[in-house]
């Protein structure tokens, strides 16, 4: 009796210590933290690291709440910064895309049954905090379902700051640590506006941000630079005719939000009659099938009018992976285990929102004036790009950030991995850029290795290696 009953105080004690004691040997967590903690995921492999996510409210008269997932450093996180990574869309899930097909620690095996670990992931050297923005995206939501039509760049940066602010009087032992944005795509927006919004807030803050740099891959940056330098890769990469890029070049404007009838419809020509069943994201891949044997690309999406079509720009790849994501964190279990959809939402998660997506609001035509002004404040801001996308390629980035008109610091090289030449590389006073050669949209799902090397690089803020 004694026995069993110091056995049961002592295990209470254990358990006690266990649920209030600070897991990051830091300050004290606010229960908040304590609340988030992830004790495994359904099917998951066992692991060293600590896993947290939950909601923060961003605006409580209009009930909107940001999802996180923060899945910690396997090895010392507390010496290792802090690293969010966005996705693009708009209206496309970190948790689907970035977390679970490229930089996390997980993949969704394909009966969607459980995870199995990702050896290049990025959390071997950060922190990583998948944030799912904005409101309506994933497991974020709003109370006020008119917000899903009349979300923007706005809204987005504005939210994703005011999560910023309170996950870490959330996680106070964050406050001290270095903080980078990265992200893809559409994300281009996202991570220099919140950049911009964190500097502003920072300015008039006693606890500024330690916000570091920014990384981007694949990035929405300018309109009329991204429209051109897209049709100029269709037609280096033998996509399109002649003709048809002619055609094109003489007849869209490419800085316009709606563009003439006449360049839809060479847009629309270029797509069906010479494109071919191809996966846009990554030209040389095959595309997902269906169940049935026939071919699933995602081209019925791109025959859209221009706008949209520019606004269409989903950060996925779509070798059948988002369909498990779509499977497993629909599951309860897996929900219950994450902390998430706690209010019921009324419609299933899903990697991308449409109606996010057709309603964006307000878009900034050119980032090229925030990466002024961060490249002046200091920061370092790397833009990488996988050369086999044709939906925000190579061509286009290199048009959009050759504006800024940077000094060269160290002559374009070619970049090693394992011996092998992993992409090509300018260092510019203030801006590093680099490619990662056969890499798709997704350059970590297509280049893990080549990846890893790119984020490891731009940690230390060294130059990739030359051999
Ligand atoms: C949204 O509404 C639900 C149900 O009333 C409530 O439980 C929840 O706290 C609200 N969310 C926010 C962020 O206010
Ligand atoms: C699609 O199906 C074909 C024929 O069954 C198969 O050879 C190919 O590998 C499949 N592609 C993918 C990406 O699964
Ligand atoms: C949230 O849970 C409800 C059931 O309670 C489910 O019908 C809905 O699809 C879920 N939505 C999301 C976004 O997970
Ligand atoms: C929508 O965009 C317009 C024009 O860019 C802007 O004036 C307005 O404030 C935006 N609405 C919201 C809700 O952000």
């Amino acid at each position: 009796m004694a026995n069993s009953q110091i056995y049961f105080t002592l295990t209470a004690f254990f358990l006690l210590v266990v649920i209030i004691s600070p897991t990051q040997g830091g300050s004290q967590p606010d229960d908040g933290a304590a609340a988030d903690r992830i004790w495994a995921l359904p099917g998951q492999p066992e692991v060293s690291f600590e896993q947290f996510s939950g909601y923060v409210t961003v605006n409580r008269a209009a009930g909107r709440a940001l999802f996180y997932w923060l899945t910690e450093a396997s090895i010392q996180p507390l010496s290792k910064p802090l690293v969010i990574w966005l996705n693009g869309g708009p209206g496309c899930s970190s948790i689907a895309y970035g977390a679970s097909e490229e930089i996390g620690p997980f993949r969704i095996n394909n009966k969607a049954s459980g995870l199995v670990p990702n050896k290049f992931s990025w959390n071997s050297l950060a922190n990583l905090l998948f944030l799912e923005t904005p409101a309506g995206v994933g497991f974020s939501y709003t109370n006020r379902s008119s917000d899903l039509l009349n979300t923007g760049d706005r809204r987005t940066a504005k939210d994703s700051l005011e999560f910023l602010v309170r996950w870490l009087n959330r996680f106070p032992w964050y406050k001290t640590r270095d903080i980078f944005i990265t992200g893809e795509s559409y994300a281009g927006h996202y991570v220099p506006q919140l950049a911009r919004e964190i500097l502003a807030y920072n300015a008039k803050s006693s606890h500024p941000i330690h916000l570091k740099g920014i990384m981007v891959g694949n990035a929405v940056t300018d309109n009329y630079y991204d429209n051109l330098g897209t049709v100029t890769y269709w037609w280096s990469h033998a996509m399109i005719s002649d003709k048809t890029y002619h055609e094109l070049i003489n007849t869209c404007d490419f800085s316009r939000q709606k563009e003439s009838n006449e360049c839809e419809s060479l847009y629309t020509y270029a797509m069906d009659k010479e494109f071919g069943n191809i996966d846009q994201y990554n030209i040389y891949a095959p595309p997902c099938n269906n169940s049935d044997g026939s071919l699933a690309t995602r081209q019925s999406t791109m025959r859209l009018p221009h706008r949209t079509r520019a606004f269409r720009q989903k950060a996925g790849y779509d070798p059948c992976t988002e369909k498990y994501a779509e499977i497993y964190f629909n599951r309860p279990d897996v929900q219950k285990a994450l902390h998430a959809n706690i209010t019921k939402i009324p419609y299933r998660w899903t990697a991308c929102s449409e109606l996010l997506n057709r309603n964006w609001n307000d878009t900034d035509v050119s980032i090229l004036p925030i990466y002024r002004e961060l490249i002046s404040s200091g920061m370092r801001v790397w833009v990488f790009s996988g050369d086999v996308d044709s939906v925000v390629p190579v061509t286009a980035t290199r048009y959009s950030i050759s504006q800024l008109k940077l000094r060269t610091k160290v002559p374009w090289y070619p970049w090693y991995v394992k011996n092998q030449v992993g992409g090509w590389t300018e260092v510019y006073e203030g801006l590093t850029f680099a490619t990662v050669r056969g890499a798709g949209h997704e350059v970590p799902l297509f280049k893990p290795r080549a990846a890893l090397q790119l984020f490891k690089s731009f940690l230390k803020g060294e130059p990739l290696p030359k051999s």
